[in-house]
């Protein structure tokens, strides 16, 4: 099923961010917004988890969603464990062997076994990213809406996340939609890659990837063709 942005409008103090917008989302894949900063992004993502209203247009397929977010700072309760943080937003419905069950087995997924009972303030930067990744798939939503939540990482630890996202996800193969401004973020994990002009933003390319998310390499023929051709479209290309 598709989810539609259909004809938005948005401005700032008459500068129009979206005039007259039209997307379509598809369900149960990765779709990566890739655009320049300042284009919109997180307007957009907060327009489509309805924090934020259009000035005019709608969204269609949207009105029965329930959505999570990871944003670029965990933003986890420091009062709560690692493990109280994950079963806060796990459903209400489950029992309570049920809802242990998952969260271990969410935070063995991120590779955190250990640091269960660790608070927030007791872990690294990049151990608090990987439980606020970990509580997004522990909150029954449809869609986990994520804006750039590996910008200000090195290399190394963005690599290891892209590790941990995949292979969450693969267990789950829930609805992302995930906002960066760097493309080869975008082409590690998106199954469709979108890229926003400047404001106003038009979609200038749209491109999807085939190859399973979590077994890509950069060095893939394919990928690099198409990171040329990202570029490009992004207008960085010297
Ligand atoms: N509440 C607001 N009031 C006034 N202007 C705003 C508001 N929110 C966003 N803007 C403006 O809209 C523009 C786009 O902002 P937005 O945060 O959506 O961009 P972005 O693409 O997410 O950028 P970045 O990649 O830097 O995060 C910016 O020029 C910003 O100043
Ligand atoms: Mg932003």
């Amino acid at each position: 099923m598709r989810m539609q942005v259909k004809n938005i409008s948005k401005s700032y103090n008459g500068n129009p961010l979206y005039s007259d917008f039209s997307m379509e989302l598809s369900e149960g894949i990765i779709t990566c917004i890739l655009g320049p900063s300042g284009c919109g992004k997180t307007t957009l993502l907060n327009i489509i988890g309805k924090l934020i209203t259009p000035d005019s247009g709608k969204l269609t397929g949207f009105d029965d969603k329930l959505f999570s977010y990871i944003f670029q700072d965990p933003r986890l309760l420091p009062w709560k464990t690692v493990m109280g943080n994950i079963e806060f937003v796990l459903s209400r419905n489950l029992s309570s062997e049920e809802r242990k069950n998952q969260a271990e087995r969410l935070i063995r997924l991120v590779e955190l076994e250990g640091f269960a009972d660790y608070y927030p303030s007791q872990l690294s930067g990049g151990m608090r990213q990987r439980v606020s990744i970990a509580r997004a798939f522990a909150c029954p939503s449809d869609v986990i809406l994520m804006d750039e939540p590996l910008s200000g990482l090195d290399i190394a630890l963005k690599q290891n996340m892209i590790r941990w996202f995949s292979k969450i996800w693969k267990s789950d193969k829930r609805t992302v939609i995930f906002v960066t401004h760097d493309v080869d973020e975008a082409l590690l994990l998106g199954n469709e890659i979108v890229v926003l002009s400047q404001a106003p933003a038009r979609i200038v390319a749209h491109e999807n990837i085939n190859e399973p998310v979590g077994n890509r390499s950069m060095e893939e023929p394919h990928l690099k063709k198409l990171r040329q051709l990202l570029l490009n479209a992004l207008g960085q290309l010297n």
